[in-house]
């Protein structure tokens, strides 16, 4: 018997990785003012999102999933206003699409890590420096990021500005995907700013596109008359981890009673350190409606992860959960193949997605926090290839990227170095991949889509008679 779930049934239950907040009746109401505010996503497009993931599970599309690791309230690059933050990161993305779109001829469904991507978990509660200790910095709807106690302390009133924050956010997404900046006929704007050495490839790739375009119009049809080449579907997406957010902005789906949406997002995700099947942020996730991800990291063992499947998405519907496996390079070779083979014995739907940055972290010999990009690829490159000798469809990937031309893992075009990383070391949490080692890795596995799709497609009828 499984108990009722209501959206605070995971109060009850285990948890880790929350703050403490010294001033309890403030958080209780600070979440009541929340839970009084309007939604930011609709059950609708919440349940379009999962149709989509549903086609990417039968090997119908990509899923791709990226953007910052931590989002931030302040723009950490000083010399840039939020505003140009979004456009430059939803300008790689949607390069990135175009890219896999037209190179793998398979429909990309466009997933940012923004527009709430504000609470993190810590390998450590506390944080040491110079003889002093204070709780580690957990994302800005929790605490900030600056090393005193006055940032460090969890404030409350940190929700009602991430829930503006992301609203704000989401309010300029959507102007962008709908009123003209996203329209494929701006191909060659999207690239503005770029080092046009390494953006070869993809301006020959929209000049094709633009020749076609100008080809179709030729032919007759008018462009005007079509809104898909001229708007995008983009969806958003975070860590479910502050559970106290995510119920005061859980509602129910107004069109279909007792089905609750988390409004704070269209997907969410469970992270890899509390997906703990008898813990509260299983618990909150297993009852809510949004397309779930599921962070598989090399402590998962199959049962467990099979365990999770039942609880977290009982009726085996195609497009509710990603697994989204960060094994590492070094892993993704031992460990993939018996999880693909478990899953698919148990008969189970889900979109594969690769994770490359979280299982490739490393200290640089500066001491900052790096990812090689070799790595990285090299993550991508074998769960690709794991998914051809399996049978199964490599359905998508996670980033941690931005638009902006930082130095924060080592490698790619500019070959950046362990010395190199500290001209512009921006992130708040974990090193992201920039533009440009953003569009090499879109290339990269528009190339391996391209594969996958020749291997699959069925030999042509045999024709006789002649
Ligand atoms: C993240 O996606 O930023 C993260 C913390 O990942 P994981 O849960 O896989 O460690
Ligand atoms: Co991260």
């Amino acid at each position: 018997m499984v108990d009722r779930w209501t959206r605070d049934s995971w109060r009850s239950k285990p948890i880790v990785q929350v703050p403490e907040y010294p001033d309890q009746a403030a958080l209780q109401a600070v979440e009541k003012q929340l839970a009084s505010y309007p939604p930011l996503v609709f059950a609708g497009e919440a349940r379009n999102l999962k149709d989509l993931l549903g086609r990417v599970a039968s090997g119908e599309g990509f899923l791709l999933q990226g953007g910052d690791c931590a989002e931030s309230f302040t723009d950490p690059s000083a010399n840039n206003i939020s505003a140009n933050n979004i456009r430059d990161f939803l300008r790689v993305f949607l390069q990135m699409a175009v890219v896999l779109t037209y190179a793998a001829a398979i429909p990309v469904v466009k997933v940012g890590r923004i527009a709430g991507q504000f609470a993190k978990p810590r390998s450590s509660p506390f944080e040491k420096k110079n003889g002093q200790e204070l709780p580690s910095y957990r994302g800005d709807i929790i605490n900030g990021p600056e090393f005193s106690p006055a940032a460090r302390a969890p404030d409350p009133a940190r929700l009602i500005e991430a829930f503006r924050h992301s609203a704000s956010t989401l309010n300029l997404i959507r102007a962008l995907t709908h009123g003209g900046y996203a329209s494929l006929g701006r191909v060659h704007q999207w690239l503005l700013d770029i080092d046009p050495k390494s953006s070869k490839r993809y301006i020959e790739l929209a000049d094709r596109i633009s020749e076609a375009l100008a080809f179709m119009q030729a032919c007759g049809l008018d462009l005007e008359k079509h809104p898909e080449l001229k708007t995008t579907d983009f969806y958003t997406s975070h860590e479910a981890l502050l559970l106290g957010y995510e119920q005061a902005l859980t509602r129910e789906d107004s069109t279909r009673p007792g089905t609750w949406c988390a409004t704070s997002a269209h997907m969410v995700w469970i992270g890899d350190r509390t997906r703990q099947l008898d813990h509260a942020h299983v618990e909150f996730c297993r009852g809510i409606m949004n397309p779930l991800g599921l962070k598989c990291g090399p402590s998962s063992k199959t049962d467990d992860m099979l365990r999770l499947m039942d609880v977290l998405n009982p009726q085996n519907e195609a497009g509710r959960l990603t697994l989204i496996v960060r094994l590492g390079a070094d892993k993704v070779g031992e460990m993939l193949p018996q999880m693909i083979r478990a899953v698919k014995r148990e008969g189970r739907s889900v979109v594969w997605s690769c994770d490359p940055m979280h299982g490739n972290t490393i200290t640089a010999t500066t001491g900052y926090k790096t990812r090689p990009f070799d790595l990285i690829l090299k993550e991508v490159k074998s769960f690709f290839s794991i998914h051809a000798s399996e049978g199964t469809h490599a359905g998508g990937v996670h980033l941690e990227m931005t638009g902006q031309n930082v130095t924060e893992c080592t490698g790619g075009a500019h070959a950046i170095t362990d010395e190199g990383l500290n001209a512009r070391y921006h992130t708040l949490c974990d090193p992201r991949l920039n533009a440009e080692q953003a569009i090499e890795m879109a290339f990269l596995m528009a190339d391996l889509l391209k594969a996958e799709r020749a291997s699959r497609a069925k030999p042509l009828p045999a024709v006789s008679g002649l």
